[in-house]
């Protein structure tokens, strides 16, 4: 099981900056019980992810896996799940196994057509997963790809997956009109909480992996998160300490620091996650991706001594499940002698520990996750831990940890200018404003 400890935000260890057990505990636990208790908002029918039925998943895992390439359309929480799985649990897949996969998320054109240079469509599987059907980036590459299917005699039917809400949306009529392969995504699951339903399972499958681990995982660490203790359970002590922090020390950046490559996408997927969902009102933690220990190399100068408005939260591996001894070479020389007999597990152990220490010692508060191994297993754990943590911070905060509405100006604005209908108005907003931004060009 992933562990959490929580000694680095604690005064004992921080001083002035740190928490006290009795801030931990000041959180209204019985609302956010209540609200759980009571699936107050439906999205949280992420919470059931891990008893869905995956026959399906199954199913269509293994008819992927006759391909040579599996494309994934999406963006969000239709990408960032499914990339973390892969560079998690099969790194460097596309070296080493088939079906290479590519994710496509952002709308880059340079991308898209490096990616259609490299794999050939007519032994490609392209999993195009959008919950509402609507999302502009994957409409776009889903109508570029269907073109060149058509251009090449290859059917959909064949060629294409979809990923969509069970009922509505356009990609959902699309799949009835062409009897398309698909896959549902629960009405009431947001895209964001969906790592652990047909769109991040399937990828999962796709690369090898039994997606039965990734569940069972979540639905271990489930349990330990709806038992509504602060201090038994790990979801509600993130959520409690980063509110915490954010209210009563105006702490408000969240760095997410695991020590592992494999764990990099990770990152950037709790960033999503966090962001969208908290980040309203004025209220929240601006999340930032980082990677140990790259990023000592960059970050941690002005962690350690720039402005203290973070908590770092930090992935410790306990068992990298290979090593690799550093030889005893170079024994005259000091500055290098020192590394011999020992291994790169060890270093990089010692390192994370070292800036847990020097962070601390410099008052910044540190939580860290010990994450047994970085198997399918402890990833679903992973996953449904901070989904969970996700929404009471959410609760706490007072916000809608499901909605996004923050984002739909510059969707509209978009829509306008690609002449979408309905949004005539804004092309006027878009041109004036772009009109005066000429004027301040040197
Ligand atoms: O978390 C969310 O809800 C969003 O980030 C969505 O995942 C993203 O906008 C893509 O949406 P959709 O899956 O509907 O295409």
């Amino acid at each position: 099981m992933i562990r959490i400890t929580y000694s680095n935000i604690t005064r004992d260890l921080i001083g002035a900056n740190g928490l006290t057990e009795d801030d931990l505990l000041a959180i209204d636990s019985a609302k956010i019980q209540d609200m759980f208790l009571k699936k107050s908002y439906p999205e949280l029918a992420f919470l059931d992810l891990p008893k869905q039925d995956i026959s399906e998943i199954k199913k269509i895992g293994e008819y992927a896996r006759q391909f040579e390439n599996f494309i994934v359309l999406g963006i969000g929480g239709s990408a960032l799940g499914p990339r973390s799985i892969v560079e998690a649990l099969s790194p460097f897949h596309n070296y080493l196994r088939k079906p290479r996969v590519f994710i496509y998320d952002n709308v880059d054109p340079l991308t898209l057509k490096k990616i259609l240079e490299i794999i050939d469509l007519d032994k490609s599987l392209i999993n195009v997963i959008s919950k509402s059907g609507s999302t502009a980036e994957t409409a776009a590459s889903f109508m570029v790809l269907w073109q060149r299917l058509k251009d090449l005699g290859l059917s959909p039917q064949r060629h294409m997956v979809i990923t969509t809400d069970p009922e509505r949306g356009n990609l959902r009529k699309i799949v009835r009109d062409f009897h398309l392969r698909s896959l549902s995504i629960h009405p009431n699951v947001v895209g964001r909480y969906s790592v652990l339903s047909p769109v991040g399972l399937l990828t999962a499958e796709v690369v090898g992996i039994d997606c039965r681990d990734m569940l069972e995982g979540a639905s271990e660490i489930g349990k330990k998160c709806l038992n509504f203790e602060v201090m038994e359970n790990p979801a509600l002590l993130f959520a409690s300490a980063l509110y915490q922090f954010n209210v009563l020390k105006k702490l408000n950046i969240t760095v997410m620091l695991p020590y592992s490559d494999r764990l990099k996408a990770f990152s950037e997927w709790f960033c999503q996650l966090w962001a969208e969902s908290l980040g309203k009102d004025g209220k929240g933690l601006i999340p930032y991706p980082s990677v140990g220990t790259t990023d000592q190399h960059s970050q941690l100068q002005a962690w350690m001594e720039g402005p203290k408005s973070f908590v770092v939260v930090f992935i410790a591996i306990e068992d990298y499940g290979v090593d690799i001894e550093i030889p005893v070479v170079f024994n005259e020389i000091e500055g290098l002698s020192y590394l011999s007999n020992h291994s790169l597990a060890e270093l990089i152990k010692i390192e994370q520990e070292a800036t847990e220490i020097a962070l601390s010692k410099s008052g910044k508060p540190c939580i860290t996750i010990q994450m047994p191994k970085i198997d399918a297993y402890h990833l679903g754990q992973l996953f449904h831990l901070f989904s969970i943590a996700t929404a009471m911070a959410g609760f706490l905060f007072g916000v809608n940890p499901f909605n996004q509405p923050g984002v739909e100006e510059g969707k509209d604005l978009t829509y306008g200018m690609m002449g979408k209908r309905g949004y005539e108005k804004k092309i006027e907003e878009f041109l004036s404003y772009r009109k005066n931004k000429n004027r301040f060009v040197i």
